[in-house]
């Protein structure tokens, strides 16, 4: 940093993001994950998806719905027409947050404060992507995203749009059809799968 910077920083009492996310100390994920997983695919994007934070692989691998929710997301995209590399794909939470369980290590849930800190990665990769659509997979990802606490089950239905004027369409998470049962979870598959190629459709 710059003297003046610093100094501006200082007096606007303003968090020190020169490190970029992997440095980030806004909240305290970052202490328990191995690193921060950044957004990936086309900068010129039409279409971001957006989930909730790295799991257990993608804090390991350091990349973005690698594990199993995102081989739920790479069918459900095929099926919906996309392709990945096309996307730009990302998460509200850029650490990955868990729980002890055995050996394992538990996702769990952001919370509020701990997605609003995140907010300013997540608005610059907007700002730098310009879509025009956003998909805000589950919850998390619409309480980023769109502000918003609504059920996905309602959520689905609002036209809803970010403040860069980008169409905000609001679907299940992946992880959702790997916890529902079987019935259920065909429901939620067809649900996201119509609900990627509706984002198709309004990027064309
Ligand atoms: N779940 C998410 O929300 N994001 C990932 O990157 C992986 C699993």
């Amino acid at each position: 940093l710059t003297k003046a910077r610093a100094m501006q920083r200082a007096l606007a009492d303003l968090p020190d993001y020169s490190g970029g996310p992997a440095a980030c100390r806004r909240c305290d994920i970052w202490r328990h994950a191995t690193q921060a997983v950044l957004g990936e695919g086309s900068n010129s994007a039409a279409i971001m998806l957006v989930g909730e934070q790295p799991g257990d692989e993608e804090d390991l691998r350091g990349r973005p719905f690698v594990g199993p929710a995102g081989r739920v997301l790479d069918a459900a995209l095929r099926d919906a027409g996309l392709e990945r590399k096309e996307l730009y794909i990302t998460n509200a939470v850029k650490h990955f947050k868990w729980q002890p369980r055995g050996k394992r290590r538990l996702h769990k849930r952001p919370e509020a404060a701990e997605i609003a800190a995140c907010n300013h990665w997540l608005e610059a990769e907007v700002s730098q992507v310009k879509p025009r659509i956003i998909v805000a997979l589950g919850a998390s990802a619409l309480r980023a995203i769109g502000g918003l606490t609504d059920s996905i089950d309602s959520a689905r239905q609002l036209q809803i749009s970010h403040a860069s004027g980008a169409h905000i369409v609001c679907t299940y998470h992946p992880s959702a059809i790997l916890r529902a049962d079987a019935a259920n979870a065909d429901t939620l598959r067809t649900h996201l799968v119509d609900d990627l190629r509706r984002a198709r459709e309004l990027a064309a």
